[in-house]
């Protein structure tokens, strides 16, 4: 991974609170140089205001935050200059061309002139930009735009790039170009922190994920050690199709006379889900589920069994934590 041994953004002990609602209680944590780290959260989770906390655009109530060293509440000016940061929302000026729009971002960094051209320069030609650099951006591809959104974002060479879902809105080729765009700046030693809604995206891109949860940190690791951690199999199974709540408090029986934890479900799934070890008889989870219920005169409508996803320790752990029900 090439990873630097100083953490290039560090993260502690922050807390936020809007009135009434703890937005950050207390999160904490470390990335390196040349790690891409994902953040992921339902609505509400405080992913935003960690974000704007991060990016200098309001401080926290406690707790501080580091930038290569410079700490965003005391020093926001060193630590704006330590970051580039790319939102959610392309910025860019429709009528502006690419070269435009770089001189502009130049411009708003206070870069010297000759520098920020051949930067400029340099990250067209990388971005694969070159040849559209003269053109609208309006007449861009949705691609086009977030690469461009990066370029200037990357303009001051910054060692800590904050991403607030870089890829959203993009179809799959799209997607897979800023993905191999942003694993090559890690590997130039860039620190990556990406808000994300895409489990594929942190999957293929994070070295480890942040799932924050009602302001807090409700898990951390790397995609493999959160789907160890929840078990080796995810068994599905249900009674009927409009499932009542007594089938649910069936099933549930069924998964822990079993030995298997039962997992927090939406409420508009018919099916009930249980994280489970190997077993140590080496059959399959769904035979010995199926006779424990004809055992209990349960017919089990369907019955399934996977290894665990990312999205299965993201709801294990964030379930419930949605903005509604805060
Ligand atoms: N400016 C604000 N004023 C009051 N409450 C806010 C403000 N910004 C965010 N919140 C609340 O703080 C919590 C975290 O919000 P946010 O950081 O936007 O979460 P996320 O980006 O993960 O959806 C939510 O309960 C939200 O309603
Ligand atoms: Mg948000």
């Amino acid at each position: 991974m090439g990873m630097s041994a100083a953490p290039l953004l560090c993260v502690r002990d922050a807390r936020k609170r809007y009135g009434t609602v703890d937005a950050l209680c207390g999160v904490s944590f470390e990335i390196a140089g040349g790690e891409v780290m994902a953040l992921l959260g339902p609505n509400g989770a405080g992913k935003s205001t960690l974000i704007r906390s991060l990016t200098t655009l309001q401080k926290l109530d406690s707790g501080s935050a580091e930038v290569a060293g410079a700490d965003v509440g005391a020093n926001p000016s060193a630590a704006r200059r330590a970051f580039g940061y790319a939102g959610q929302e392309s910025a860019l000026d429709k009528l502006l061309t690419g070269s435009e729009m770089l001189r502009f971002q130049a411009g708003l960094a206070h870069l010297p002139r000759v520098e920020a051209s051949s930067r400029g320069k340099e990250l067209l030609q990388r971005f694969g930009l070159a040849e559209a650099a003269d053109r609208a951006v309006e007449t861009y591809s949705g691609g086009m735009k977030r690469r461009l959104d990066l370029a200037c974002a990357l303009l001051h060479r910054p060692r800590v790039l904050i991403l607030d879902e870089p890829s959203s809105g993009l179809d799959y080729e799209a997607r897979r170009g800023l993905w191999a765009l942003l694993a090559g700046l890690a590997r130039d030693g860039v620190a990556i922190l990406l808000a994300t809604h895409d489990f594929e995206e942190a999957e293929s891109l994070a070295h480890r994920c942040v799932l924050l949860a009602r302001g807090r940190v409700a898990g951390s690791g790397s995609a493999q050690e959160l789907r160890d951690a929840l078990g080796a199999w995810v068994v599905t199974a249900a009674v009927r199709s409009a499932p009542r709540a007594e089938d649910r408090a069936l099933l549930h029986e069924l998964f822990s006379a079993l030995g298997g934890t039962p997992l927090p479900e939406s409420p508009d799934s018919a099916e009930c889900a249980m994280a489970a070890p190997e077993r140590a008889d080496g059959r399959v989870w769904t035979d010995a589920l199926r006779e424990e219920a004809a055992r209990r005169g349960v017919v089990l409508t369907a019955l399934g069994q996977r290894r665990p996803t990312l999205q299965d320790a993201y709801l294990a752990a964030t379930r419930g934590a949605a903005e509604e029900v805060r």
